[in-house]
């Protein structure tokens, strides 16, 4: 795993050699990625490393698909290599996000990514020839919808190794692609020189932070002056009020701390120093969009709904409802 995850590196240190705003990122990367790999913090390190070396002697894919709903990675597999595939993702597994069409293997995640990225990317400006930023990008579905429509550089940043090795698997087979994964926070990240990414992402993030100030503050200072930033989360209902702090679980997650309503987000982006906010979306949370599947089973959202009521959480809160709002530094 940590062989397959520096490999992967080795055409990205160069092209953080060609901007000054990176120096922060090569002077303080190396330390941080290695204590984010340290093989003692994590147990299931060795299970990782079993899959990625099974799947290293698979042939990479003739073709690749990064503009349509499943990451498509298409050849032909020999009579022992399709088992090889199907065992080293099974050891993978939960797969949250995805699809993704590896050769004869569809593994169908628990969330449909392309439905969120269907709902969002026909906000964004042309990202053809832009540097992106993901800000908790799971096993990194979006990265590759995001290159799939022209992005010169994306660079996801995730601190669950699980996800990292479902990226370094994908990755094997689709081949090199200007798309790398770094396995940290967003705290964790060097902010670099007067920031260096035409679009920051962060869908999903924002809720689990216990200050979200200091995430949108850090996202920030990862954005060129004038780039984007494009947030994702969830949101209460306008007739709610302005917050939601769940007292516990909210839709049986733990780590859930703010949830706001979109005028109070966007109070929170201009007292952060944002500028032209706009709201671009906002959708409520279905069965077609998370749901438990074979590749990720156990608990999923209709689990979380009140069965007598699924307006609510079994909480008792507003079910999950999200939304987009664009904004730039
Ligand atoms: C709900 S998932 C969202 C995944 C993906 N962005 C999407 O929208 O489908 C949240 C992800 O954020 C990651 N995460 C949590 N805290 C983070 C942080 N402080 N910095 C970066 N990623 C974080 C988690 O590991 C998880 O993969």
């Amino acid at each position: 795993m940590i062989s397959h995850f520096y490999h992967h590196l080795h055409n990205f240190w160069p092209l953080l050699e060609q901007d000054k705003a990176f120096k922060t990122w090569l002077r303080q990367l190396p330390e941080r990625l290695s204590e984010a790999l340290d093989p003692d913090g994590h147990g299931h390190l060795p299970r990782f490393q079993t899959a990625l070396q099974a799947a290293a002697r698979l042939p990479q894919a003739e073709r690749v698909h990064l503009n349509q709903p499943a990451i498509t990675a298409t050849g032909t597999l020999d009579k022992e290599e399709q088992p090889i595939l199907i065992e080293a993702a099974r050891k993978l597994m939960p797969w949250r996000k995805g699809p993704y069409q590896l050769f004869d293997l569809y593994i169908d995640s628990e969330w449909r990514s392309d439905i969120k990225w269907a709902r969002i990317s026909t906000h964004l400006p042309d990202l053809t020839g832009q540097r992106i930023l993901d800000v908790g990008c799971g096993s990194g579905y979006h990265l590759w919808r995001m290159r799939g429509v022209g992005a010169r550089m994306v660079v996801g940043i995730d601190p669950t190794l699980l996800f990292l090795a479902q990226f370094l698997l994908v990755r094997h087979l689709l081949g090199e692609h200007p798309v790398w994964f770094l396995p940290l926070a967003l705290e964790q990240l060097p902010e670099p020189v007067n920031g260096a990414f035409d679009l920051v992402f962060s869908m999903g993030v924002l809720y689990h932070r216990r200050s979200p100030m200091d995430h949108l503050l850090q996202l920030k200072a990862q954005l060129k002056p004038g780039g984007t930033l494009v947030l994702e989360t969830l949101v209460v209902p306008d007739d709610f009020g302005q917050l939601l702090v769940p007292q516990g679980r909210y839709a049986q997650m733990k780590n859930v701390w703010f949830i706001p309503s979109v005028a109070e987000l966007s109070r929170w982006l201009t007292r952060c120093g944002y500028r032209r906010i706009r709201h671009v979306d906002t959708t409520p949370t279905t069965a077609e969009e998370q749901r438990a599947t074979d590749w990720s089973k156990g608990q999923s959202l209709n689990d979380f709904l009140d069965p007598r009521d699924p307006s609510r959480t079994v909480e008792g809160y507003p079910a999950p409802l999200r939304a987009t709002v664009l904004a730039e530094k």
